[in-house]
């Protein structure tokens, strides 16, 4: 198994500090294999698995502008192709000077999977927020909805 793909053992629970070490640099260096030419902005998530496994995105642009995906639905779909359905942290990085939240359409696809996600969104400098998703998307829209008929 690379490294990479290695479990961090003893993850549990997920604020743990070795693990948000981990997720950080997983994710900056998602962020700089970024494809972000329209923008400008590079984003980069690892998002950690309940089994302890964690999963890159990042934003990929494409000259038809909607066609781009975000870096938190590129780890989401990446993940869940790879047999997790279960999150615990997603972690952002950017280059932006505050830490940036994920965008209503990342909430919402985050929700699916994981209602009560940790967000931790970081900036190159160091600065730091922590959200849960239950915050950042109150009163969403979920899988159980669709049984309100
Ligand atoms: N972006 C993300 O990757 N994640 C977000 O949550 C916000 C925005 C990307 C989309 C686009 O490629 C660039 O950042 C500027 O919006």
């Amino acid at each position: 198994m690379a490294a990479a793909d290695r479990p961090v053992t003893g993850a549990q629970p997920p604020s743990d500090e070795r693990t948000l070490t981990v997720l950080r640099e997983r994710a900056f260096a998602a962020m700089e294999r970024a494809y972000a030419p329209y923008s400008n902005f590079r984003v980069g998530a690892a998002i950690l698995s309940s089994d302890g496994s964690i999963t890159e995105g990042c934003n990929v642009e494409n000259a038809a502008f909607p066609s781009g995906i975000c870096a938190e639905r590129g780890a989401v779909a990446s993940a869940v192709a790879r047999g997790n359905r279960s999150f615990e942290t997603i972690l952002i990085a950017t280059e932006a000077d505050e830490p940036t939240p994920p965008c209503g359409m990342c909430r919402q696809v985050l929700e699916e999977f994981s209602p009560h996600l940790l967000v931790v969104s970081v900036t190159r400098s160091g600065r730091e927020a922590h959200w849960t998703l239950d915050e950042l998307l109150p009163r969403a829209f979920t899988p159980n909805s669709l049984d309100r008929r």
